[in-house]
């Protein structure tokens, strides 16, 4: 029998409208537009401020957004996965409430939590579903709203995370594309410089952890940037080599968490930098959702067979790469 490969063979995506500005931002704490700038590479980020919607909504409009651009009815859908940090609620998995908005009724669906690894654990799991060969069509979406545990008086961690959602189908093919390879790592000693206090059942939510503000992220930013610049470098690096790939023909797709952390990758692997996708100005870190983000955006520049190296580190600490062989071409 032939070996089957997980394609990606399509991509949706959701944007919230609501720009947060750095210079909105420097109003609110003691920041600046330069600061941000130089020390991060953000400009501005996306807030959905409908406070009756969350993440569950986001990947609802970017699932649709995919399956339009398909044509491929909610009903084909097997598996629904959502790689989130932000669930709508403690449970059930946002993936359920999604395939229920979409109309995913034959689907089973369940979450993948990574942190910002999230989107290529969960890419790793559901291509491992999709070479089973029992399924046939299966969406995987990042979705997060970062800004519902971002602690708008905290200067060190509010500039950095952003809102959106995006969305990937995956088919199997017989030719040698879509996930090719993987390397994928956790250390949780990592814990203590990146993680929520409170709400966990080590210490469930009570009046006294609302007013200790436990309920938002706590990053030790230097232990963590030091960390995200090695792991996220050797990974691709170990992908780029143990498949000699060409790194003068790579695309490399890395989660958007600091574009000094983006631009280490690229010298490491001494790929040009037009071939670094980047959008973390515009976006700033939306988690899950930074990779196939990246994807809606550069899809039309894509070609059939192009190779591509997803890498990405966050909380866990986690932190892994992946080699994808682009399955389609835009018309
Ligand atoms: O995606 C999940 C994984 N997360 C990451 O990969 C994030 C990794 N870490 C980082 O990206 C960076 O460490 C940060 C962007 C979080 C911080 O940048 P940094 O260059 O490591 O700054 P720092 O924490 O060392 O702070 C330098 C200075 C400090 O002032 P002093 O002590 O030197 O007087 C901070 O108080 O910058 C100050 N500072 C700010 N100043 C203006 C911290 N935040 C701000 C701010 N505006 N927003």
């Amino acid at each position: 029998m032939e070996k089957i490969n997980a394609a990606i063979t399509g991509v949706g995506c959701y944007i919230p409208d609501y720009v947060l500005t750095n210079e909105e931002l420097s109003r609110m704490v003691d920041t600046s537009d330069e600061w941000i700038m130089t020390r991060i590479g953000i400009k501005e980020r996306r807030i959905l401020r409908d406070p009756d919607k969350a993440t569950a909504y986001m990947a609802e409009q970017a699932v649709d957004d995919l399956l339009r651009k398909k044509g491929v009815s909610p009903e084909e859908i097997d598996l629904l996965v959502c790689a989130t940090v932000t669930p709508d609620m403690r449970f059930p998995a946002t993936a359920c409430l999604v395939a229920d908005k979409v109309g995913a009724r034959n689907a089973f669906a369940f979450d993948i939590n990574s942190g910002c690894s999230g989107f290529v654990f969960a890419l790793s799991a559901v291509s491992h579903y999709v070479e089973s060969g029992r399924y046939k069509k299966v969406v995987l979406v990042g979705a997060e709203k970062m800004s519902s545990m971002v602690d708008y008086t905290d200067r060190s961690t509010c500039p950095i995370f952003g809102d959106g959602a995006a969305a990937v189908l995956l088919e199997p093919v017989t030719e040698q594309l879509g996930v090719l390879d993987e390397d994928l790592h956790s250390d949780g000693s990592g814990w203590i410089h990146l993680h929520m206090k409170a709400g966990g059942s080590l210490i469930p939510p009570s009046h006294e952890t609302v007013d200790k503000r436990m309920h938002y992220i706590y990053q030790e930013g230097q232990p963590v940037f030091k960390w995200a610049v090695s792991k996220m470098a050797d990974t691709a690096e170990t992908i780029v080599k143990r498949n000699n790939l060409d790194p003068s023909h790579v695309w490399i797709v890395p989660h958007q968490a600091n574009l000094r952390i983006i631009d280490a990758v690229q010298k490491r692997l001494d790929v040009p930098k037009e071939h670094v996708m980047i959008n973390i100005q515009k976006y700033g870190n939306t988690t899950s959702a930074t990779i196939p983000l990246l994807f809606c955006e550069w899809e039309k520049q894509l070609k059939k067979g192009d190779d591509l190296v997803l890498c990405a580190f966050g909380a866990g600490f986690s932190w892994g790469g992946i080699w994808l062989k682009w399955a389609y071409d835009t018309k």
